[in-house]
């Protein structure tokens, strides 16, 4: 379709009209009186053109899309079809584990495919727009929406961010969906996790750590850029002129859409920035940004604005042209009901081949943080107990479950009745809620532990603690299930924690206490059957962190890709007071677990550490290799990381980078070498002059299985 000639046809009113975003349960009534809920009663909008709005929000499954657009389409003037946009964060219907537990697979292919699965199920549905992926690069675990990101590092985030849009959007064929990414820019970095809190930073920090991963997104490709609540350097992101027009478009040559976040741009009035919403609506258009996302400004005002010369149509125009664009790659231009196919969707959605990437996702992204032993459980063991508040839920398949069923999910009672069928028991223990104080449970569950040969502990949050709005200030298990751990833990040692939570969470006592945790994250649709899978070893652990566990949550923000200080403490002092150091009289400065930090069933050596040489000229490729041996009982994967440390800089540096990593399947007693590429390229970094280079000097080289290794080489930049 020629979109031009289709904006030629448009009056300005139209234009104006196709840049607002209503919710698809506006269009159900197909006698044209639209449901108007939310905001949407505060929109004032004309009922002329309610029928013509560019974009819809948010529905639920084919018949929903396809009544909405049958009744939209009936009304519409200008007949041209609107295209739907979800929230498709972690899974469309059948749900894999929330995205810091997808990270934590350390496998891009992983996060590609299942990014393709969650477009199929959306596609049949009528989606055409993922609200996804979230790349919010995140230090605070008190902020809930850390389980939307992939963590706390630039590069790993970058590169989870490519895979998730090219496996969203393919080759935008009809079981494709356009990806979104998200927040543009920096909303993990409210202050104090306070969710839509201030974001305040240095130009540098914001390019050095917070916008690669939306660049990795916009070089994959992506379709659509959300801008966040947040502000950046004082202006809200939604009207930041400097990060849309300069840097999204301008640097970095992003013409696609960019849309607002819910209700964003009239929320300029509540920062301070503008006094209205006629403000409001010229700031956002003056920035380029395009679909206003459920709240009237431009719908209200553009045309105001236009005919006082403020706001020029050709403005409107590009606008318009870049969501009218975005239909046609979709091909909804030519057909408005895209890839909607009710029986289609039935037999694929939480279907077995789909249950079956779930699962092996889950499998994947869980990480074993502590295993004095007792795991893996036998398969042939006489009896088991399945206990806690998350043990028989189907809760746990996460926060933003979009089409996803509670009662779809396979629960960790069921997955383990799935292995040993009725040598299986179960009791509840106690609540999920974080303020439950409710012990009546605890003696029935403590009676049927003493009786069994093992106990699977299922604790941690519920899938609501950790997402949009749901920030904490503590972020510890409740003492309600310390209390059930301490009881069960008298009558049974034999007890492994499965830990279910969409957040890193102080849980040093935990640490302390039991014998085995395996973090799930919030694993997602087959949770249950991952869960007892890799509790009885028919699948190994592999996942590695990629946000830092605190000890306590005095110490956030705490990263391992910090900058030394004048005044370091040394490693070896870690539990030392050392005054006068850059530490605390009452902690250590070490985390309870570090970024990329796992553990296995088996037990891999490292050896063999080289560097091809000392020196590298500009244009030089250096060779860091390592050899690494499954020196133990189960065939297993490892995640080897590579980091690299610039010891000075025309400004300080971090104490080290994450620059590569490789994730190597060994069998029983194999060793395999791994290989990793140093170039210049990866050395660059905001400098002083805010240029993005290599600077000439000594840097240390450090290969490990997390990022509390040592270095192991250094070479000279000439
Ligand atoms: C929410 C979220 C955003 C989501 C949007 C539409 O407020 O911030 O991530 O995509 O609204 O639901």
């Amino acid at each position: 379709m020629d979109t031009k000639e289709i904006l030629k046809k448009m009056t300005l009113d139209d234009k104006i009209y196709h840049l607002v975003q209503m919710t698809t349960m506006t269009y159900l009534k197909a006698d044209g009186t639209d449901i108007v809920t939310g905001p949407n009663s505060t929109m004032k909008l004309d009922k002329e053109y309610i029928y013509d709005v560019g974009t819809l929000l948010n529905l639920v499954g084919a018949q929903t899309m396809i009544d909405a657009q049958t009744n939209f389409l009936n009304h519409s003037k200008k007949k041209i079809p609107p295209i739907f946009m979800q929230d498709v964060i972690h899974g469309h219907r059948t749900l894999y584990p929330v995205n810091l537990g997808i990270a934590a697979s350390f496998d891009r292919q992983l996060a590609h495919d299942v990014a393709k699965m969650a477009a199929y199920e959306a596609s049949l549905d009528g989606v055409s727009v993922a609200f996804a992926p979230m790349v919010d690069l995140v230090r605070d675990p008190r902020w809930g929406r850390v389980m939307e990101s992939s963590g706390e590092d630039p590069y790993l985030n970058s590169e989870m961010a490519y895979a998730t849009v090219k496996g969203f959007q393919g080759d935008m064929g009809p079981h494709n969906v356009a990806a979104c990414v998200k927040h543009y820019a920096a909303y993990g970095a409210a202050e104090a996790g306070r969710d839509y809190n201030t974001v305040d930073m240095s130009e540098r920090t914001l390019r050095q750590f917070y916008l690669p991963p939306y660049k990795g997104a916009v070089d994959a490709g992506v379709k659509m850029v959300m801008t966040a609540f947040n502000i950046v350097d004082g202006v809200p992101c939604s009207a930041n002129k400097h990060l849309i027009k300069e840097i999204l478009r301008e640097e970095w040559g992003f013409n696609g859409v960019v849309i607002s976040d819910y209700s964003a741009y009239e929320e300029m009035r509540d920062h301070g920035y503008c006094a209205d919403r006629k403000e409001c609506a010229y700031l956002a258009m003056d920035a380029t940004s395009d679909i206003e996302m459920m709240s009237p400004c431009y719908a209200n005002h553009l045309k105001e604005l236009v005919s006082e010369g403020k706001i020029t149509e050709e403005q409107i125009d590009k606008a318009v042209l870049r969501i009218l664009d975005l239909k046609n790659d979709l091909g909804v231009l030519d057909n408005p009901y895209r890839s909607v196919n009710l029986e289609e969707s039935k037999r694929v959605q939480v279907g077995p081949e789909h249950r079956a990437i779930a699962r092996y996702a889950a499998e994947q992204s869980a990480v074993l943080l502590k295993n004095d032993g007792i795991l893996p459980l036998s398969k042939d063991i006489k009896s088991v107990a399945v206990i806690g508040p998350n043990a028989n839920t189907g809760a746990i398949h996460g926060n933003w479950p979009c089409g996803g069923k509670i009662e779809e999910t396979i629960t960790v009672l069921e997955g383990v009745k799935n292995i040993v069928g009725d040598r299986v028991s179960y009791a509840k223990g106690c609540n999920i809620e974080y303020d439950s104080t409710d012990e009546s449970m605890i003696d029935e569950a403590v009676e049927l532990a003493s009786r069994v040969d093992a106990v699977i502990l299922c604790l941690g949050e519920h899938q609501d603690y950790s997402g949009e709005g749901d920030s904490r200030t503590y972020i510890d298990i409740p003492d309600v299930q310390y209390k059930l751990l301490d009881k069960i833990l008298e009558v049974n040692k034999n007890t492994a924690v499965a830990l279910l939570a969409g957040r890193p969470l102080t849980i040093s006592r935990l640490d302390e206490k039991a014998p085995a945790i395996l973090d799930m994250w919030m694993p997602g649709t087959e949770g249950g059957n991952a869960c007892a899978n890799l509790i009885f070893g028919n699948a190994v652990p592999s996942g590695k962190i990629t946000m830092t566990f605190p000890r306590v949550l005095g110490q956030v923000p705490i990263y391992y890709n910090a900058y030394m200080t004048g005044r370091p403490k040394l490693e070896e002092d870690d539990f030392n007071r050392v005054r006068f150091t850059s530490s605390y009289l009452d902690m250590a400065n070490s985390p309870l677990y570090p970024f990329g930090y796992g553990l296995s069933y088996t037990d891999f050596e490292y050896s063999d550490f080289k560097l091809s040489a000392d020196t590298m000229q500009r244009g030089d490729v250096l060779t860091a290799s390592v050899k690494v041996k499954n020196t133990g009982k189960y065939k297993a994967k490892e995640v080897v990381q590579l980091y690299i440390r610039d010891l000075v800089g025309s400004v300080v540096r971090p104490v080290k980078e994450l620059k590569g990593w490789e994730k190597i399947e060994l069998d029983i007693g194999e060793e395999k070498e791994v290989k990793f590429e140093i170039n210049e390229e990866m050395l660059k970094f905001w400098t002083k002059d805010m240029k993005f280079e290599a600077e000439n000097g000594t840097f240390d080289v450090f290969i490990g299985k997390n990022s509390a290794c040592h270095k192991f080489a250094s070479f000279e930049l000439k």
